[in-house]
């Protein structure tokens, strides 16, 4: 093909889409082809001349179109005119339809501004992150080597073997990644075929929804209550969907504080055996006990590889740090190792050696210690205020472990209204239904206890007292 020859054609065909209307479609390549006596290819390249200067539009899939008339292009201006805005319209129909949910990941891990104050933020405040352990183990790791190399992609060995101590798992099984989000979507991008069917609790966490949709897969939600999910709905929805992925919080739920319970840790892996399904087992609150009690992980109660368990670092110590694991037997935990190395080289050596050295020095102990004094405080005082201040709502369970209160608001309340009058006021609450795969089946709202401080926490829930009052008597 010759440029002079497509370039001639683009001339050509310029003046033929001058006297064409806006939105009028061109012959197709194979009959310009024809017409013009040159092959596809260049008809194409012509086609592309004009495209660029924002006198036809092609549509994949459907032909090529006059463009809209502008003052800068369109049909009637020169070929090398420039446009002043991109025309970005044919990605949408060559992109087709989004799998994540825009909405949904929209309003998800919305920080708010440093004016708000924080009640939805699933992440530790400043003062309860180990900060001043965090900047001198950093400084001293930055002026290590190892930290400036390559990782091994599997990450670490010793980070590795910290973590299987943590997780009850062997070295082998464990694999370092960025975090839990990450760790997530990688299981189920990789243990699962898009197109297929994830299992979820109801309420749960809505980055598991959207990693899911990210994943292509099809989420059934089963019903959980303060036991956790529960096991004859989970049963007829193995059964309905035929599903072999289940996604589960078995120690503590976002939202809900939940805990499995020892019953149904036993139905719930009798129940993904008789499927052969796995679970992928979200283990983030492991490191945020608050009564001393610790359940074990569904992962140490099943030794043929039905669990895939998952640890972070980012809510015990710091969200940034971008370091948690996944541990896994059998030839899922070698699909999952071998996949890994696709996504990236490794997780970055320098925040793997801060881990690593945070994990093994004494300060991580002291740190655990305070956290769960400091947790403890404000999970206390917004209980508190909650039951003094917001008669008619009800805190569904008290937490033994993490972060959130799940809060079930008096009947006919609107969550999502009551979440944003709350943000316009200045606080930060969870909208209740984005914790729901599908419908709501009440009105809910999650508070968080971890981000702000305790006169903050009694300052917030007074002023979304005040909004879910003045709610009640507008008749919402
Ligand atoms: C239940 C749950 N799992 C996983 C994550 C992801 O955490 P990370 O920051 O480690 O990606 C979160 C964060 O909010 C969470 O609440």
């Amino acid at each position: 093909m010759s440029n002079d020859r497509a370039g001639d054609i683009a001339e050509k065909l310029r003046q033929q889409a001058a006297a064409m209307d806006a939105g009028e479609k061109l012959p197709s390549v194979r009959t310009l082809s024809r017409a013009y006596g040159a092959s596809p290819v260049t008809i194409t390249a012509a086609i592309t001349v004009l495209a660029e200067a924002g006198i036809v539009r092609p549509e994949p899939g459907r032909g090529t179109f006059v463009a809209p008339r502008t003052q800068s292009g369109g049909g009637t201006g020169a070929l090398r005119e420039t446009r002043d805005e991109p025309d970005y319209a044919w990605q949408s129909s060559t992109l087709g339809r989004t799998r994540v949910d825009p909405g949904r990941a929209g309003r998800f891990g919305s920080a708010g501004t440093a004016g708000h104050v924080q009640l939805s933020w699933g992440y530790l405040a400043p003062e309860l992150q180990p900060f001043d352990e965090l900047r001198t183990i950093g400084a001293r790791c930055a002026k290590s080597h190892r930290a400036w190399t390559m990782a091994p992609p599997m990450g670490l060995p010793e980070l590795r073997e910290a973590f299987a101590a943590e997780l009850g798992a062997h070295r082998d099984e464990v694999l370092v990644m960025p975090g839990g989000q990450q760790s997530l979507a990688f299981a189920m991008r990789t243990l699962a075929d898009p197109g297929s069917t994830l299992i979820t609790e109801s309420p749960g966490y809505p980055g598991a929804t959207i990693a899911a949709q990210a994943a292509g897969l099809n989420i059934a939600a089963v019903q959980a209550d303060a036991e956790g999910i529960i096991p004859s709905q989970f049963a007829d929805a193995l059964e309905r969907t035929r599903a072999k992925l289940v996604y589960l919080q078995p120690g503590c739920s976002n939202p809900t504080g939940a805990v499995l319970s020892p019953e149904r840790r036993e139905q719930v892996l009798a129940l993904a055996k008789m499927h052969g399904a796995f679970i992928i087992e979200d283990d983030w609150a492991r490191n945020m006990s608050l009564e001393g009690t610790t359940a074990p992980q569904l992962f140490t109660q099943e030794p043929d590889g039905h669990v895939v368990t998952i640890a972070t670092l980012s809510k015990p110590a710091a969200p940034g740090l971008r370091v948690g694991a996944i541990a896994a037997r059998g030839p899922a935990g070698e699909r999952l190792r071998t996949a890994r190395i696709a996504d990236d080289m490794c997780v970055p050596a320098l925040t793997q050696e801060i881990a690593l050295a945070l994990l093994s020095s004494a300060a991580w102990p002291r740190h655990l210690g305070r956290l769960r004094a400091g947790l403890l405080e404000r999970r206390d005082a917004m209980v508190e205020e909650i039951r003094a201040a917001m008669p008619g709502t009800r805190v569904a369970t008290v937490p033994a472990s993490g972060i959130h209160l799940w809060v079930r608001l008096p009947e006919g309340a609107d969550s999502t209204a009551l979440a944003a009058a709350a943000n316009a006021a200045g606080v930060m609450i969870g909208d209740g239904r984005q914790y729901f795969v599908d419908e709501p089946p009440a009105p809910f709202i999650r508070l968080s206890y971890s981000a702000a401080s305790v006169p903050q926490i009694r300052a917030g829930v007074h002023r979304v007292a005040g909004l879910l009052e003045s709610q009640a008597s507008t008749g919402r």
